[in-house]
């Protein structure tokens, strides 16, 4: 059976069929899933018992495999998956949940905030592939929200106003904005502010999307209580539920999304039991907009 794409809705979350992922795949099977992806900017595949070095081997078909340095707290020597993974579960290194007052766990509450993954790097992640290893019995859906149907349904004067505008985003202020406000002078570095254009536009499409993210918290030239204000409103605006598409895990499904037309976000699940969701990020290949100079 060749490769085959259903709309899960029209134009919004597809999913593939007629492909084994953890095999090496043919150059017009990249094609078509890029295609597809260009389309739907979701995609998910079902029953796929992929392992993390077959995980890491499907997405370098699209990219390059980012660099992960700089987005967490996690020390490497706490790390429970190898370089190219990103750990996406609530487990420790000893594979058990972690504490429910653990400072790692809490960080990583902040992907149940909406948001575009690694919109906090100057150069911002391509896709990301989540692979479901084990699903957690209770919640942890995570939704989509559509950026480019959100952006086409703004008014003429809200998309006039906000077409040169440029963010700040920092996993500082996704994290603030659950209170999580101490960091060491390493992190702080790491996590200092980076510019990403407001509105931008695909490279292959040539659609425009709101490139929204709760890393998102100063818009440049505007004093911040206003900025923050537009960017929630504007949020408010692109995640209600005409555009977003809620994924319902099965073990062993993967979901690939484009980051550049997309924002996510998990929902909360029994902390005490297992969730073991592995990501890998496809790299971004330009900035959105230039960047400050160096201090
Ligand atoms: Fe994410």
């Amino acid at each position: 059976m060749p490769i085959a794409i259903r709309g899960i809705t029209p134009s919004f979350a597809g999913e593939v069929s007629g492909i084994d992922i953890t095999m090496p795949i043919t150059k017009e099977e990249v094609a078509a899933i890029e295609s597809g992806m260009d389309k739907y900017a979701v995609l998910v595949f079902r029953d796929q018992r992929l392992t993390d070095e077959q995980q890491m081997a499907f997405s370098r078909n699209f990219g390059a495999i980012e660099n992960a340095y700089g987005g967490n707290i996690t020390k490497p020597e706490d790390k429970r998956l190898a370089a190219g993974m990103n750990d996406v579960s609530n487990l420790g290194k000893d594979g058990k949940p972690l504490g429910l007052d653990s400072r790692q766990r809490m960080f990583n509450l902040g992907n149940m905030l909406w948001h575009s993954d690694s919109s906090f790097r100057p150069v911002p992640a391509k896709y990301s592939l989540l692979s479901a290893r084990v699903v957690n019995p209770k919640g942890g859906d995570t939704e989509f929200a559509d950026m480019r149907a959100a952006y086409d349904a703004l008014d003429k004067e809200t998309k006039l106003q906000i077409e040169g505008y440029v963010c700040e985003h920092s996993l500082m202020y996704s994290r603030g904005s659950l209170g999580f406000l101490d960091y060491t002078d390493e992190e702080k570095q790491m996590f200092k502010p980076v510019r990403q254009r407001l509105v931008r536009t695909h490279p292959v499409t040539g659609r425009k999307s709101l490139y929204l993210s709760s890393h998102a918290g100063a818009i440049l030239g505007m004093p911040t209580p206003y900025a923050r204000i537009l960017l929630r409103d504007l949020t408010e605006h692109a995640t209600q539920p005409r555009f977003v598409y809620a994924h319902k895990w099965k073990p062993f499904d993967l979901v690939m999304w484009d980051n550049r037309q997309t924002m996510h976000r998990g929902r909360r699940y029994d902390e005490t039991q297992p969730r073991d969701v592995r990501r890998t990020t496809v790299a971004g290949d330009t900035p959105t907009v230039a960047q400050a100079a160096a201090e």
